[in-house]
């Protein structure tokens, strides 16, 4: 991995009620020694109604793990009825936002112009957006991959100031590869995710490329995840189905640093 702090957050999507997720973070804090995670950034990104819970717990046991939202609105407060905003995750301790999931892009309506706004208030608040991208099958059959993740990254950091796309946070996930158990090659991640940082900074100045980190994303598991982190210019990994067991999470963080 590279000088960059990798980054390896769990998403659990639509998973785990309140109670099964502090019993996970305790589980995941006996199986994560100090030493691990003093090497990267470990995130929980639970659903909103276990946020507290999670919080809670990683207090209380002083579990080296931070936290972090699945989604957000982009308002401070407002007749927006079931949202949640960022000053409300803000003040639960979540240091990490994920935006523009792919999953939100097409199930719920999320467009390139939404997921800026998310992103601004995400930063106007101090927290940190995971911003996802990535490429369909069909984009990427007719070879539009680097076009396609271009454009959703400079979307995305639309008027955000460099110093803070610099700490910002790309998860490349192809569409293709999220639930499915394909994953491009890791050299074929490795190009998506110079593709993008060179877009970032580009596009951003200052910093923003060498400071962002790019996660790979989409059927990671135990057993291939060293090979996309290894690669110089993928800074961790945004997982969905191999993070929904504490010791199989746990097991995939041990190898994403044994490498
Ligand atoms: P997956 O999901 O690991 O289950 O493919 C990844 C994601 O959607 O973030």
């Amino acid at each position: 991995m590279s000088e960059r702090r990798p980054v390896i957050a769990a998403n659990w999507k639509m998973h785990h009620d309140h109670l099964a997720a502090i019993r996970y973070t305790q589980e995941l804090g006996y199986r994560l020694s100090g030493e691990e995670a003093g090497r990267l950034d470990v995130v929980l990104c639970p659903p909103f109604p276990a946020l507290r819970s999670v919080q809670t717990t990683l207090e209380a046991d002083r579990i080296p793990v931070l936290l972090g939202a699945q989604h957000v609105h982009w308002e401070d407060e407002g007749p927006f009825t079931g949202e949640v905003s960022p000053p409300m995750l803000a003040k639960l301790g979540v240091r990490y936002v994920i935006v523009g999931h792919s999953e939100r892009r097409q199930l719920f309506g999320e467009t390139d112009e939404t997921v800026n706004r998310r992103v601004r208030a995400v930063v106007r608040h101090g927290m940190t957006p995971i911003v996802c991208v990535g490429e369909t099958a069909e984009e990427r059959d007719r070879g539009g991959t680097v076009e396609r993740v271009r454009a959703q990254v400079t979307a995305a950091f639309e008027g955000v100031p460099a110093a803070a796309v610099a700490s910002a946070v790309v998860a490349y996930e192809p569409v293709w590869a999220i639930g499915t158990g394909r994953t491009p090659t890791a050299a074929d991640a490795q190009a998506t995710a110079e593709a993008i940082r060179d877009a970032v900074g580009a596009f951003a100045g200052g910093n923003a490329g060498a400071g962002i980190r790019v996660q790979y994303g989409g059927s990671v598991k135990v057993g291939n995840i060293g090979e996309f982190v290894t690669r110089p210019g993928i800074d961790g990994a945004l997982v969905g189905g191999a993070s929904l067991d504490p010791e199989e999470f746990a097991r995939l963080l041990r190898a994403a640093l044994v490498g």
